[in-house]
């Protein structure tokens, strides 16, 4: 329009002659013009559009740097589940990070174990060794010396088995695979600082019966740990709890964490700490299943031939598919809290990673617990491998029946 100006085309006219050599600049004109109003239109589309409320995906750069592996939503930062870091860029070099992150593999489970097991001998980062320990033959070595000439192979032989003829105990229990959360501990605990393990074993801080700190630290003050090693306990009876933690405690149901977290405390404080993490009371579980049972019983009939885990969990637990040998999970462990009795835990919403693990041990004989024990080992005994990782699945996905968060917690 500025140099139609100096051809001398006079301003505010819709017309002209064609012949005075205007019309290739005139044309620029219209054409830029419709492209600007292109332009506002799309602007005025956003503005006017209806907003997703939700926060977007949680990395949808495909970003390198750690900040981009937590999810946005209310979360708690990075304590339940530190990762080991060499790069500046650790989400592309090692693909499978996030998914190792979210399911708690590293050492936060070890590191706590540790602090309230081996401390007392080996001392730790900031913290010396007493001078009676000192005293021992063969004196307990602090524990950077103690892991400098070992793999993690080896370390986890020594943990599971001790030295003999020393004061180095044996993992308290039978099992092979709760040792390398510890390992996991032990392959970075040589030059951590202080401030650093402080961190990681620092008491959590909320009200409770005695010991209720440490047992918070692993579980969450709430009871959801966060962490696929680490089951929820919010999602349970007090009785159930008061249960387990009796067979914890005489070596009946087998997990060295636990036999030792649960003779750390007194006796009498199991109930109630049974009672503070237990959020399910036998009534709240009951509207919440029936619930749950409405909502997911079109999707269990519905049922067809499918690959998908969760669907092929669901024929499982329901025995929907009598073709298979297998119990009926659903009439001791329900949908819901109806047919369930006192001893029998939820399952509902309960981490994929434990269920599969508890499975696994059911199967092969190596779990324990209270007096029917003996009915879930043989409900157990004909499962394969696909069979587990479906109900699992199937399970961790389903509603727990917990009342809505927020309310109990605290
Ligand atoms: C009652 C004291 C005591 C406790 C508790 C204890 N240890 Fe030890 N630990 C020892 C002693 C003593 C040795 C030295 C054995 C030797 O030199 O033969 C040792 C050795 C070790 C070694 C090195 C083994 C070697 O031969 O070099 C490692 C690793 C170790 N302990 C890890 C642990 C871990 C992990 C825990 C907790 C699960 C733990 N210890 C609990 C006393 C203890
Ligand atoms: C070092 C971490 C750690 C500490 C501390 C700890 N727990 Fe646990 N807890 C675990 C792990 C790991 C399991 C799963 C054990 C298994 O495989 O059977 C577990 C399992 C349990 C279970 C069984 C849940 C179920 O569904 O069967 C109960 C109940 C429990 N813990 C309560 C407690 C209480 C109460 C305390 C405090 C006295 C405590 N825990 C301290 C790690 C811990
Ligand atoms: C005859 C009743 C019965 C049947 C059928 C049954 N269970 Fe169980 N289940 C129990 C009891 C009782 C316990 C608790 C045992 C204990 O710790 O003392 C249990 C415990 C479990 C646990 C451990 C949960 C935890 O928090 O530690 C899992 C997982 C489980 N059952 C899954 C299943 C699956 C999957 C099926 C179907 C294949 C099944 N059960 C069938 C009675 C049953």
């Amino acid at each position: 329009m500025h140099l139609t100006g100096l051809k001398g085309m006079p301003r505010r006219v819709f017309t002209y002659p064609g012949h005075v050599g205007w019309d290739w600049l005139n044309l620029i004109s219209t054409v830029g013009a419709f492209v600007m109003a292109a332009g506002f239109l799309v602007f005025v589309v956003d503005l006017l559009r209806p907003k997703r409320t939700k926060i977007g995906d949680r990395n949808p750069w495909g970003a390198g740097t750690l900040e981009w592996s937590l999810d946005l939503e209310d979360d708690n930062w990075g304590v339940r589940s530190i990762p080991h870091i060499e790069t500046r860029y650790p989400l592309w070099q090692q693909p499978k990070l996030v998914e190792r992150m979210d399911a708690g593999r590293f050492y936060l489970l070890g590191a706590r174990h540790y602090d309230s097991a081996c401390r007392v001998c080996h001392g730790a980062p900031g913290v010396t060794q007493g001078a009676t320990v000192r005293a021992m033959l063969p004196a307990p070595p602090p524990i950077g010396d103690a892991v400098r000439d070992w793999r993690p192979n080896e370390l986890g032989w020594i943990v599971r088995e001790g030295v003999k003829m020393s004061g180095m105990p044996g993992w308290p229990s039978a099992r092979n695979d709760e040792v390398w959360p510890v390992v996991a501990f032990l392959t970075r605990v040589r030059g951590m600082r202080p401030e650093h393990y402080a961190a990681l074993v620092g008491p959590a801080t909320a009200e409770g019966p005695p010991g209720f700190g440490s047992c918070a630290g692993c579980h969450g003050i709430d009871g959801l740990s966060g962490n696929e090693r680490i089951p929820r306990l919010d999602i349970q009876t007090p009785d159930y709890l008061e249960m387990a933690l009796l067979t914890y405690r005489d070596g009946r149901r087998q997990s060295g964490y636990m036999r030792h977290a649960a003779s750390a405390v007194p006796a009498e404080t199991l109930r109630p700490l049974a009672q503070r993490f237990g959020r399910l009371s036998d009534a709240t579980a009951r509207g919440a299943g029936q619930a749950a049972r409405a909502a997911g019983s079109g999707a269990a009939g519905a049922a067809g031939a499918s690959d998908d885990p969760v669907e092929e969990g669901r024929r499982l637990a329901f025995a929907l598919d009598r073709r298979r040998d297998l119990p009926a999970c659903h009439s001791c462990h329900g949908p819901d809290a109806e047919r369930r009795r006192p001893d029998t835990p939820s399952l509902s919403g309960q981490y994929r990673g434990y269920l599969e693990t508890q499975l696994i041990l059911w199967r092969d004989g190596l779990r324990g617990g209270g007096p029917r024990a003996e009915l879930m080992s043989e409900a157990a005994r004909r499962l394969n491998d696909d069979h587990i990782a479906a109900l699992a699945a199937c399970y961790s996905s389903l509603a727990p029946e917990v009342p809505a968060a927020g309310g109990a917690a605290n």
